[in-house]
């Protein structure tokens, strides 16, 4: 058990607090009052057991704070100078790179976590940094699509998929990110004519999040989906009959395979700009890249730990391996803006 024994020190006429954490392994004035303020939008009930870990580890409590992804970068704009949080943790390079670019993060010099965290998913300045991987794929309906027809991204934009694709909309944050993927690949001018022949083979309307599609995949509406890969493990896992009759009629395609590899985005996080506990930040940030961490953060969604060596959830390992794009994940940041409005010129809802 930890005790916190708060010491006045008279300075002048000014009182100073200082918490000084005597027993457990806390460090004295690695935090104020032995606590880091976590800003988060994960809300996996296994997270908590990542916060215990950290506590046993260092004596360090985590306070969490949850909401949004785009919400929490503002509340920490917005309580500027004064903001009680340290770190900030949330999903989608692109939404990482918002956070960047609102100026609320600050580099971090770790070797622990630059030796560990391969460069392609962490931020080139260390802004940020990846700790978990989920790979956005090609969901089919295995009663109508023969695998062997399936190949690439960019054979989606083909005839022969006409009326036959399920995906959410334009406004989701997860297919900015492809696209923007796709002009890294082949430049604006030939990813908006794949734009183009792809929003001409949707099957309907977009509408619903990644969930809906892989179940109108199940219900025929369309052959294929695009969906990210935790979203099918989720369905395989779930305890309700529907769902896992859902997963069941679904297989999971990794597509680009002879290419550049498959579409990868990351949950990840970094150090608040203002963080009063940055030294203790830091230490949670090095924490998630513990092996034991890994395990317990991919686990909490389903998706691939970053770290080398570290075992891939279960339900993961019956879709097999894969190779991903290399890219280094902040292109999906930079080119977001023009991938919103190349999704805006092929009318992609
Ligand atoms: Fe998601």
């Amino acid at each position: 058990m930890k005790i916190t024994r708060r010491v006045f020190i008279g300075t002048g006429a000014a009182m100073t607090t200082v918490a000084i954490a005597e027993l457990g392994k806390s460090k004295p004035g690695l935090a104020q009052n032995g606590t880091i303020n976590l800003y988060s939008s994960r809300h996996y009930d296994t997270d908590k057991a990542l916060y215990d870990s950290f506590t046993k580890k260092t004596g360090l409590k985590v306070n969490l704070i949850e909401g949004k992804g785009d919400e929490l970068i503002e509340r920490i704009r917005s309580e500027g100078a004064n903001s009680p949080a340290d770190v900030f943790i949330t999903v989608d390079a692109g939404r990482l790179w918002r956070a960047q670019e609102a100026g609320i993060l600050q580099p971090v010099s770790s070797s622990t976590l630059e030796s560990k965290i391969p460069d392609s998913v962490r931020s080139p300045e260390n802004l940020w940094f990846g700790f978990s991987k989920r790979a956005r794929v090609i969901m089919y309906n295995k009663d109508k699509v023969n695998p062997s027809a399936l190949s690439t991204y960019e054979d989606l934009a083909t005839d022969k998929w006409k009326g036959k694709i399920l995906i959410r909309s334009s406004s989701n944050i997860y297919n900015q990110s492809l696209v923007a993927s796709l002009i890294e690949a082949h430049g604006m001018s030939d990813a908006e004519s794949w734009g183009k022949g792809f929003v001409s083979n949707f099957a309907r309307p977009p509408e619903g999040n990644d969930t809906a599609q892989i179940k109108g995949v199940a219900a025929g509406i369309g052959d294929i989906g695009i969906a990210n890969s935790y979203y099918l493990a989720r369905l395989k896992k779930s305890n309700k009959t529907e769902d896992q009759a859902v997963a069941e009629k679904v297989g999971m395609f990794f597509p680009n395979q002879d290419e550049r590899g498959t579409h990868i985005n990351i949950s990840g996080g970094g150090v608040v700009k203002t963080a009063p506990n940055k030294e203790a930040a830091i230490k949670f940030l090095e924490h998630l890249v513990s092996p034991e961490a890994q395990k317990i953060f991919s686990e909490g969604n389903n998706e691939y730990p970053v770290v080398a060596d570290v075992s891939i959830p279960q339900v993961l390992t019956t879709f097999g391996e894969f190779k991903s794009d290399p890219v280094n994940v902040s292109v999906y940041g930079k080119l977001n803006a023009e991938a919103i409005q190349l999704m805006d010129r092929v009318s992609w809802k």
